[in-house]
């Protein structure tokens, strides 16, 4: 697919341009992969001009990529940044914004429009951009990429594609979701599908529990007025924690192609049982309701931990377990895979204090790397064995190649027209379809907990739901690992819940010996 020629970002003056989307276009600028005659185009209300966008650049790219930042090379891109001034529901200014883009374009350009601004703004713009000709691809590409959260629930999320819809093609459209553009998380594909270990036992026969941990050492800091009304379900789950489960869980699909991956993640998803209410854990952390913008009785759960099945051949019966929360002790994004343990018959293992079974971490952040453990004998401790990691360091592996912000990969794909790593519109919808009842029982159970009767009565499972005891919300210390009921929650199937990232050398968990077999 062509490249688009240019790029508008809407929202221009706000935080995501200056910290991520100009860095990242720099970036691939700095790499040669936009064509230097690429025209980026900020698009805002305040009355900055060109020159002091390109300033606002500067700064952007110095304290947010600065090893990459070069003065040379900043000029040259400097020159393809200008700017518009405009209003988001101004047929005139779209009308404007129009005649400067069209000024230099030949037929067959293609252009990107970036919604870098408020969810409520989505629709709205997109119609402006339909109502002044701007989506009709006659002319050349027309993409829009929007940013999540898209929607507030499952509704809100379908009236905003079809309204999108009466705009865009769905082929025009690309949802971000940062976490796929995360080397790491991209790396499950290459983990699973590039190696003939991994995928012969990737199912239910060989695997035990799947644990996705998102763990966030920041608190909600400035965006509490945002937080407040989100929480941690909308703001992480609903996204980042799903996409990673379809990623883990997804059949093989025919080719790299958007649409191949797609559908198979959009299965996955749609094969999500229920969740039971019982198997939910929501909390706060101490302090939350003290920020500024948060209501003094908020209920908003600023961690949550679940656990998922996937109701499929290979999945059916393994609990994918997914936590997330903030202000929590480190910041730590993981995903182990949990085998099964061998038949005891020759080592005896399962009675041996600090045992595990084999397991497969893929640490996507901070120390990316892929480690997976396995048993090997103590030396001169007659039959003692001991777990230990087969480790995968990306910064060892790769010393002269950083891991570029998601935000790199995910705006060169949407200029180069592959929506591979964007989620499509029925993804969304899934997804919405497991976490929506959900909120409804928390919301409806409020802060004591209490039995909910599921709502919607046609939905596959209600029957299921119904009636069922939802947890009270609990209270968690900022700086802890969250609350306790999380690692009950495991617990109750025999699995253990894993804290932190393991390190490229393992020492930090896992290991631990095993007593012999011969007492
Ligand atoms: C965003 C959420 O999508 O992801 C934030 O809105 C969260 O609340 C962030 O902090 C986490 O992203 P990362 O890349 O820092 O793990």
């Amino acid at each position: 697919m062509k490249p688009t020629r240019s790029i508008t970002i809407f929202g221009a003056t706000g935080d995501l341009t200056h910290r991520k989307l100009l860095p990242a276009l720099y970036s691939n600028f700095k790499k040669k992969r936009l064509d230097p005659g690429t025209r980026i185009i900020g698009y805002a209300r305040r009355d900055w001009t060109s020159e002091y966008f390109r300033e606002r650049a500067r700064d952007g790219i110095q304290t947010y990529n600065a090893a990459s930042y070069d003065e040379e090379t900043f000029r040259r891109f400097a020159n393809c940044i200008s700017y518009v001034r405009g209003n988001l529901d101004s047929a005139e200014d779209f009308a404007g914004l129009e005649s400067v883009l069209s000024e230099t374009e030949e037929s067959g350009d293609g252009r990107l429009y970036y919604l870098a601004i408020a969810p409520k703004y989505y629709a709205r713009v997109c119609t402006y951009l339909s109502e002044a000709g701007m989506a009709d691809e006659s002319r050349g590409a027309r993409r829009v990429v929007i940013e999540k959260p898209f929607g507030h629930d499952r509704k809100s999320a379908a009236e905003l594609d079809a309204i999108i819809h009466d705009s865009f093609h769905e082929s025009q459209v690309f949802r971000i979701d940062h976490y796929l553009g995360k080397e790491t998380a991209q790396n499950i594909l290459f983990l699973r599908f590039a190696n003939t270990i991994f995928e012969p036992v990737w199912n239910r026969r060989y695997i035990s529990s799947v644990q996705i941990t998102v763990a966030e050492k920041v608190d909600v800091g400035t965006r509490a007025g945002y937080y407040d009304e989100s929480g941690v379900l909308r703001d992480m789950f609903q996204n980042h924690l799903l996409q990673l489960l379809a990623l883990t869980a997804m059949e093989p699909p025919a080719s790299l192609d958007a649409d191949d991956v797609r559908n198979e993640k959009a299965k996955v998803l749609r094969a999500v049982a229920p969740v039971r209410f019982g198997d939910t854990v929501r909390a706060q952390y101490v302090g939350y309701r003290n920020a500024d913008g948060v209501a003094s009785d908020s209920t908003t759960p600023t961690f949550a931990a679940m656990a998922l099945y996937v109701n499929t051949w290979r999945w059916q019966g393994v609990p994918f377990y997914l936590i997330s929360g903030k202000a929590l002790r480190e910041k730590t994004s993981e995903i182990i895979v949990r085998f099964q343990a061998p038949p005891g018959v020759l080592f005896n293992l399962q009675n041996c204090d600090g045992y595990t079974p084999n397991a497969v971490s893929v640490c996507l952040q901070p120390n990316e790397g892929i480690h997976v453990k396995y048993q090997v004998k103590v030396p001169d401790r007659g039959n003692a064995s001991r777990t230990v990691n087969m480790s995968f360091d990306y910064q060892k592996a790769f010393p002269d190649s950083p891991i570029p912000d998601a935000y790199e990969r995910l705006l060169l794909d949407s200029v180069q027209g592959d929506a591979s790593l964007f989620a499509r519109s029925d993804e969304i919808e899934a997804s919405w379809r497991i976490i929506d009842p959900i909120l409804q029982a928390w919301d409806h159970a409020g802060k004591s907990g209490g039995s909910y009767q599921a709502s919607s009565p046609g939905q596959p499972g209600a029957q299921q739901l119904a009636m069922q005891r939802v947890p009270p919300l609990s209270f968690y210390e900022p700086g802890s690992w969250g609350p306790y009921e999380a690692d009950d929650l495991l617990l109750r199937n025999g699995h253990q819940r894993q804290f932190g990232c393991v390190g490229p050398t393992g020492e930090q968990d896992y290991c631990s010996d095993c007593t012999d077999t011969e007492d």
